[in-house]
């Protein structure tokens, strides 16, 4: 993994994916008017949404998550999207990805499908199919793949589990969603295909890595601009999938 895997990074001002700048004035931070009787916590985390340049933008541009400024920096700089695309997005709510997956690859104006799936409600995405439930729920995953029409382009997971405080027991939460949206992965995608899923620092295991390497060209971690630095999100992006399942089905994590 040579590929230093930061994508949309700038120097100087800090600046959303469209450029502009948004230094605040005289670099002051800007407090959240109804702080009291809040949570220390909650007052930190309104804080920083306020102060948050992709935050802004998201807002001003539309999207229903900052989360979406993070997939538009990785697709500007790996070119993952293409017109007519068959895309399954796992933990799409509340529907960022979903906007920038949807623009990307002309929804509705071709052959291109788009399908996700959540344990919470997604407002509707025009010409979309989007499922509430949860990706550990096997009949549901059916549905999903019907729905995408057998096989897809590229399957991409935010999810994360819900944080317990724990370090360690987040990460592997965290890990066995990467690994479920992997095995679902290597069901569905087509020759070349991408996968594109959220992971801790320290990234993937090295055994799911392995795996991975195995069944596609590259794999590589990628950290987007709109990822705080201060996170210890990351996200790992494995492109030109050529699996052992290419044609019949499933590949056995274990056996690959
Ligand atoms: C960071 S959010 C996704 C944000 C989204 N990418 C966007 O741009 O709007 C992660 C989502 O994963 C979902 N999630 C977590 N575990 C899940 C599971 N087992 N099945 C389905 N969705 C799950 C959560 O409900 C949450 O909405």
């Amino acid at each position: 993994m040579k590929d230093s895997g930061k994508v949309g990074g700038r120097s100087g001002a800090k600046k959303g994916s469209s450029g502009r700048s948004y230094r605040g004035k005289a670099g002051l931070t800007r407090q959240p008017k109804k702080m009291r009787g809040r949570k220390v916590s909650s007052q930190r985390w309104l804080t920083r949404q306020l102060n948050d340049p992709f935050v802004a933008e998201a807002k001003t541009r539309g999207f229903r998550s900052r989360a979406a400024l993070k997939l538009e920096q990785i697709d500007d700089r790996y070119k993952l999207f293409q017109p007519g695309m068959a895309i399954v997005d796992l933990g799409c709510a509340p529907g960022g990805w979903m906007q920038v997956a949807s623009m990307r690859t002309k929804l509705g104006q071709g052959l291109a499908r788009l399908v996700g799936i959540d344990l919470l409600e997604t407002e509707v995405i025009l010409d979309a199919e989007i499922f509430v439930g949860d990706i550990m729920d096997s009949a549901m995953m059916e549905c999903v793949r019907d729905a995408v029409g057998g096989t897809a382009d590229g399957v991409l997971s935010d999810m994360a589990a819900a944080t317990t405080g724990h370090r360690p027991t987040d990460h592997l939460r965290t890990m066995a969603l990467l690994e479920v949206a992997l095995d679902f992965a290597f069901e569905i995608l087509k020759r070349d295909g991408f996968f594109l899923a959220k992971c801790f620092r320290g990234g993937a295991e090295r055994d799911v890595l392995n795996i991975m390497k195995h069944n596609f060209k590259s794999v590589r971690h990628v950290k987007p601009a709109a990822s705080r630095k201060d996170s210890i999100e990351s996200y790992v992006l494995a492109t030109g999938f050529h699996g052992k399942g290419l044609g019949n089905g499933v590949v056995n994590m274990a056996n690959s």
